[in-house]
């Protein structure tokens, strides 16, 4: 059979590149973006694109029998400092759809899940530093308790039902193409933008902020890795840790300046900043290295590069 792919929530920060790399390996035809809004040129023009709701359970499944799908990666969330502001939609959003999409796997109708979960799984009670696969969680976001409720079903679904759904707790991403979604690592996309328009940046996080961060090509091969991975190398069913670098607003500045020495940044800490100081600051990812050969490729300095070249 061969691999028909549904992505939902494709228009969105990491489902806009997703979903051009997996039409690169599948085809565009091959590869149905859907998001309850519309995507960039390319996302448009590159394949199917579908008008879905991920919480609409009958909508996801008549999409999954018309282009006779066995993949879904599931994109659609809300993000944490967003889902502050509206914890119960996001609630909702983030547990229904995953439960849509596990229910329609379970009834055989696709054979294999991808959801991503978060470094927001961990709370302050967490070792903050190299925070391991298997450690204290006890979130404080509403975005980080459905994420780690997210991931227990997803392990139950596994153990239970078979189902094959595979995950990973995604750090802060950092891309060029596409605008972050209202998430605390936000700064590390915005900085570019302003620092490369206006030449200075007001950080919404305190200088010595360190948190774990990904750049996107790192991520997307990552997702596309865990899926095509033998079944048997899958052995963590809740999600993987994921780890690529970590820094703090400060040495992200510092780095930028080698490339625009006039650049200058201000530190103004928001509510975001309580959510920072909830999460760990550096993750090990040894589990993902051990079973599924994962590696990171880009680093701050190679990711400050790229991230610039493109923007300037
Ligand atoms: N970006 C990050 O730094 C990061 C970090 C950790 C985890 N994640 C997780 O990765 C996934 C994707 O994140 P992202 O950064 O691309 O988010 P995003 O906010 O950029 O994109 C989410 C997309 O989902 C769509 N959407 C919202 N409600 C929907 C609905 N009811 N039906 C269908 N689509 C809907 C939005 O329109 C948007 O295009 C999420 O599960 C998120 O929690 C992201």
């Amino acid at each position: 059979m061969p691999t028909k792919v549904l992505v939902i929530g494709a228009c969105g920060q990491i489902g806009t590149e997703l979903t051009m790399r997996l039409r690169e390996i599948y085809g565009g035809e091959q590869v149905v973006a859907s998001d309850i809004r519309e995507g960039n040129e390319e996302l448009m023009s590159s394949g199917p694109f579908e008008t879905l709701d991920a919480m609409n359970k009958s909508q996801i499944e008549d999409i999954c029998l018309h282009y006779e799908i066995n993949e879904v990666y599931l994109m659609a969330a809300m993000l944490s400092a967003t889902g502050e502001k509206f914890p119960k939609k996001a609630w909702s959003l983030n547990m229904d759809s995953l439960m849509h999409v596990l229910d329609i796997a379970k009834e055989g109708k696709v054979d294999k899940v991808f959801w991503p979960s978060s470094i927001a799984v961990f709370g302050p009670t967490t070792p903050r530093e190299n925070t391991g696969q298997h450690t204290v969680m006890e979130p404080t976001t509403v975005y980080g308790i459905s994420k780690q409720t997210g991931e227990r079903w997803c392990e139950y679904y596994s153990n239970k039902y078979g189902v094959d759904v595979r995950s990973i707790r995604y750090p802060g991403l950092i891309s060029w193409k596409t605008l972050p979604g209202g998430g605390t690592t936000d700064y590390a996309v915005d900085i570019f933008h302003k620092a490369v328009a206006e030449g200075s940046y007001d950080c919404f996080l305190k200088e010595d902020t360190a948190l774990p961060m990904m750049y996107m090509e790192d991520a997307v091969r990552a997702t596309i890795e865990i899926m095509r991975a033998p079944l048997k190398e899958i052995k963590e069913r809740s999600s993987y840790n994921l780890s690529g670098m970590s820094f703090t607003p400060a040495a992200i500045a510092e780095e930028i300046k080698k490339h625009i020495p006039e650049f200058t940044i201000e530190y103004n800490p928001d509510f975001r900043q309580e959510i920072a100081d909830s999460w760990p600051s550096s993750i090990d990812d040894s589990a993902a290295r051990e079973d599924w050969n994962w590696k990171h490729e880009y680093d701050l300095d190679n990711m400050v590069t790229e991230m610039l070249s493109h923007l300037k």
